[in-house]
C-alpha cells in the first residue's frame, strides 16, 4: 500500500485552529505512509507561527515531507529575506527544504520552488533553478525503480481558470525532466483550490488543509494511492469540525 496523505497551505497564524486535532485524528484513520505537505506552512513566516507548524509536524502520524511555500520566508524583513531566507524554516522545522522519504515501493522527494526575488513582480510565484533541477534528476535516478512522487508548493502546471497566474520559472523544464524520469506524480498547493490539470506526469493540486483564506471552497486534504500507474485520489473535506469524504 503507498498512500500518501497531501495536504497543503495550512498557512498558521491564518488558520482554523478547531479543524487542526480532528485532521490528525482523520489522516491516522487512514494509517497513510508518508505525508507529503506542499507549502504555505505559515501566514508571515513569524517565530510563532512556525512553533505551531512544528508542533503539527511532531504530532502526524508518519513520516513527513514539507517543503517551503512562498508564505514561509520572510515579507516584511527584507533584508533577512535576500540573506537568509530560509533561517526561520531551517531553525524551526528542518535543516532541509528538500527533504525525502524513501520505502521498500515508494520515494516522496520535496523540491522547494520558492524564491526570495524574481524578475518580474510576482515574486510569489516560484521557480526551479537549473541546479535544483539536476539536483532532483540524482535523487530521482537514485530513487529507481520505486514510485516517485515530487512534493513542490507551485503547480508547475496551472488549470485554465489559474491561466492568468503566472507559472514559476523553470516549470516546463522540470516538468519535462520528471516526464522522462517517469515520476508518478506531483503534488502541489499554492491556489487554495483542488486542481488536476490534465498531463503527465499528472500534477495533483490540493486545496488548503487548514487556512481560514480558501475562496468559498471547503477546506481539504486528500489520500493518493501511488502504487498505480495512474494515482488514484480521494478527498476529505472539514465538515463542521471534523472530516468527511468530498461530495
Ligand atoms: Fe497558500
Ligand atoms: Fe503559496
Amino acid at each position: 500500500m503507498m498512500r500518501i496523505a497531501h495536504l497543503s497551505d495550512l498557512h498558521f497564524g491564518a488558520h482554523r485552529p478547531e479543524l487542526v486535532a480532528p485532521l490528525i485524528e482523520d489522516i491516522a484513520r487512514f494509517d497513510p505512509a508518508v505525508i507529503a505537505i506542499s507549502g504555505d506552512l505559515t501566514q508571515v513566516a513569524s517565530a510563532s507561527e512556525f512553533a505551531q507548524a512544528a508542533a503539527f509536524l511532531a504530532a502526524l502520524p508518519a513520516p513527513v515531507v514539507a517543503v517551503p511555500g512562498n508564505h514561509d520566508i520572510p515579507k516584511v524583513a527584507i533584508l533577512e529575506r535576500m540573506l537568509d531566507p530560509r533561517r526561520r524554516w531551517f531553525r524551526a522545522i528542518a535543516p532541509t527544504t528538500e527533504p525525502g522519504v524513501i520505502l521498500p515501493g515508494l520515494a516522496v522527494l520535496g523540491l522547494d520552488t520558492v524564491r526570495r526575488a524574481q524578475a518580474h513582480l510576482d515574486w510569489s510565484a516560484g521557480g526551479i533553478s537549473e541546479r535544483r533541477l539536476a539536483r532532483l534528476a540524482a535523487r530521482i535516478a537514485a530513487a529507481r525503480p520505486r514510485s516517485v512522487v515530487v512534493v513542490a508548493h507551485h503547480p508547475l502546471r496551472h488549470p485554465a481558470w489559474a491561466g492568468d497566474r503566472a507559472l514559476p520559472a523553470g516549470a516546463d523544464a522540470a516538468l519535462a525532466a520528471m516526464q522522462r524520469a517517469g515520476v508518478t506524480a506531483v503534488l502541489s498547493g499554492h491556489l487554495h483550490h483542488m486542481a488536476a490539470p490534465p498531463g503527465t506526469p499528472p500534477v495533483l493540486i490540493g486545496g488548503s488543509s487548514l487556512s481560514h483564506r480558501v475562496r468559498g471552497v471547503p477546506n481539504s486534504w486528500s489520500l493518493v494511492d501511488a502504487g498505480t500507474a495512474a494515482p488514484t485520489v480521494r478527498v476529505r473535506v472539514a465538515s463542521g469540525a471534523g472530516w468527511r469524504d468530498a461530495p
